[in-house]
């Protein structure tokens, strides 16, 4: 045990998280030639195409130092908000941490966020300076942001690149020397700490485990303790680039087990796996039941296809355990699912792999997050409101409660009075105002977390012109004026398309939304009114004018080839519409609020 070494590189996105990773199994010998890939530890080609880790892994090198062999197990953090419970459970399975940051961009709002979940975890953290190679870099100035944030020695920090190679050695050695080995005892009860798993179809469920005290053999009868349910571990092994199937892993240790398992929810990260005739008193602390955030509707452009898309749903969430759904149906839009995603980009996720995958055409309606919802009635009673229309009427309700999160901005000084603007605009409260150095300003406000999961990303990068990052955490339900937004085409609500918005905004949102409808909505061969109303009221209205021309008359006399593209053009927009009443509606309707500014 004292020659392993189990840590993560924490780092805000694009800092060099992936790059450095795959220097280091370069550089320890883990991969081959014939193995490498650009990024190794990123897999699924979704991922590689956006540049985040979206699932984490874990992986073992072997080093020698000093003429000793020692084991180093790298586990990946996935690098973006949706999934920080993820990272807080990686963390949990080391003892030390490479703090990564760009010598160009310096301390981020990630960068910050999960040094405090390394330090809540008590891991030796090893700030690595990356990118010293790049012309725009300021090692001086980072490296003294590093020691104030730290409160470290200047010669702490480890200067490197992981493009050119600079700096690799130092940190392997100082890996070994400054990151404390795995206590734990073999001799006790086993007691493992689930930090991820991956669905393999052939397989079943991979699980990744660190082992804290006892071990784990093949062959052994065990217990997940928060799922209650109990396995035979038919594999374990160690994760090299390949699995490396052993007889036991111990104390201290990384591993894979393989049970059979056939669904990712059966798997949850953060539960401990233990013996099961002789199991532990003591579950590793901090499990929780990932919970979805945002929720939308997801329809099958072609009804037709409704069972289709229940089956590739069902598939999805064989392997991604935090997807969430159920049928709900629409008047507008017949039989679909309302889906629950860890945030906006797990959203974005799920529906790329529906149609990279599945072949799926879809149409996403409004996201929106969980609010509660009391009624006069049963004041007490929380009425769960996934889906606006299941907000109770509003001379029935009592009160709403809705998410709201702790919101962290870095930003620079110049940028802290439209950051500013921008977060009061979407209702945030400032709490904290600290200059981190003369340029550089963090800033902490509450808000409500349905007004960040949306476009608020954008907006911050366009007040700050790219000079801000932002990071959040959830902190509990907060009372809340809302409403229910409908619209009405042509005289006919479209359920799809109501949004939940706050009282004080409300006339303004109608309004904007009729204006961006009118301009989404093709025109077609009559008026259509669109109109914006809180219950019987109506708030807004605006008209889609009738069109005049057919798209084809100005082919006539043209050859028939023009035309047939021009209507197989016209065919594909059309896919992603959906006819609603005698109206037809494309799919950025649907998140048409979204996007009003
Ligand atoms: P996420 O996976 O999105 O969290 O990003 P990451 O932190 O893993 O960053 P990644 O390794 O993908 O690097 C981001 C970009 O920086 C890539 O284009 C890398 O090629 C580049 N990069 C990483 N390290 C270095 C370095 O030391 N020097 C230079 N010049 N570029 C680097």
């Amino acid at each position: 045990m004292k020659n392993i070494r189990n840590f993560c590189i924490i780092a805000h996105i694009d800092h060099g998280k992936s790059t450095l990773a795959d220097r280091l199994l370069d550089y320890t010998g883990a991969v081959t030639e014939r193995e490498k890939q650009n990024q190794l530890l990123d897999n699924m080609d979704l991922e590689r195409e956006r540049g985040i880790t979206i699932k984490s892994h874990a992986i073992q090198m072997d080093y020698i130092h000093n003429g000793e062999h020692y084991i180093l197990n790298l586990i990946d953090t996935p690098g973006h908000v949706d999934f920080s419970y993820e990272v807080s459970r990686s963390i949990a399975a080391c003892e030390g941490a490479l703090l990564v940051v760009d010598a160009a961009q310096s301390i981020q709002a990630q960068t910050i966020s999960n040094l405090y979940l390394a330090l809540e975890n008590d891991l030796e953290i090893i700030p690595v300076l990356n990118k010293v190679d790049l012309p725009s870099a300021n090692p001086e100035e980072v490296t003294d942001d590093i020691v104030d944030l730290l409160g470290c020695d200047p010669s702490e920090v480890i200067p490197a690149s992981a493009k050119t190679g600079i700096g690799i050695e130092e940190i392997l050695t100082a890996i070994i020397d400054r990151v404390p080995a795995p206590k734990g005892n073999p001799d006790e009860p086993l007691q493992a700490l689930i930090f991820d798993s991956v669905y393999n179809p052939f397989r079943g469920v991979e699980t990744y485990f660190r082992v804290i005290n006892g071990k784990i053999k093949k062959g052994q009868h065990i217990k997940f303790i928060a799922t209650g349910k109990d396995y035979y571990a038919d594999e374990v092994g160690t994760l090299k680039l390949k699995q490396q199937p052993k007889q036991e892993i111990n104390a201290g240790d990384v591993g894979y087990l393989i049970t059979g398992i056939k669904e990712a929810k059966e798997v949850k990260v953060g539960d401990t796996i233990t013996d099961a005739k002789n199991p532990t008193q003591n579950a590793i602390g901090g499990f929780e039941d990932v919970k979805p955030m945002v929720f939308a509707g997801i329809y099958p452009v072609d009804t037709e296809d409704y069972e289709e898309l229940r089956t590739s749903m069902e598939k999805l969430q064989l392997n991604d355990a935090s997807l969430v759904f159920q049928p709900e149906s629409s008047a507008a839009l017949g039989f679909g699912f309302r889906c629950g995603f860890l945030g906006m980009l797990h959203l974005e996720i799920i529906q790329e792999r529906l149609e990279r995958e599945f072949d799926m055409t879809v149409i996403t309606t409004v996201p929106n997050v969980s609010y509660y919802a009391y009624t006069n009635k049963n004041p007490d009673e929380i009425v769960i409101v996934n889906n606006p229309t299941d907000l109770p009427e509003p001379s029935t309700l009592n009160r709403v409660e809705e998410p709201f999160i702790k919101a962290s901005i870095i930003t620079k000084a110049d940028f802290v009075g439209p950051v500013m603007s921008l977060c009061i605009e979407k209702r945030g409260q400032i709490t904290n105002q600290t200059y981190l150095t003369q340029e550089r300003v963090e800033l902490t406000f509450d808000m409500p977390l349905a007004e960040i999961v949306f476009d608020f990303y954008d907006r911050l990068k366009s007040v700050s012109r790219g000079y801000a990052s932002f990071d959040y955490a959830p902190i509990g339900m907060r009372e809340s004026k809302l409403v229910r937004v409908d619209i009405l085409l042509n005289s006919q609500q479209v359920d799809a398309l109501s949004a939940l918005i706050h009282a004080d905004n409300a006339y303004d949102i109608g309004k904007k939304m009729c204006e961006k409808l009118k301009e989404l909505i093709p025109r077609q061969q009559f008026d259509i009114p669109v109109q914006a109303a809180i219950g019987a009221k109506i708030i807004a209205r605006e008209t889609i004018k009738a069109l005049r021309k057919d798209v084809t008359a100005k082919c006539y006399g043209g050859d028939i080839s023009r035309k047939r593209k021009l209507l197989e053009k016209q065919k594909k927009g059309k896919k992603r519409m959906r006819a609603v009443g005698n109206v037809e509606i494309p799919q950025q309707a649907f998140m048409a609020v979204l996007k009003l500014n």
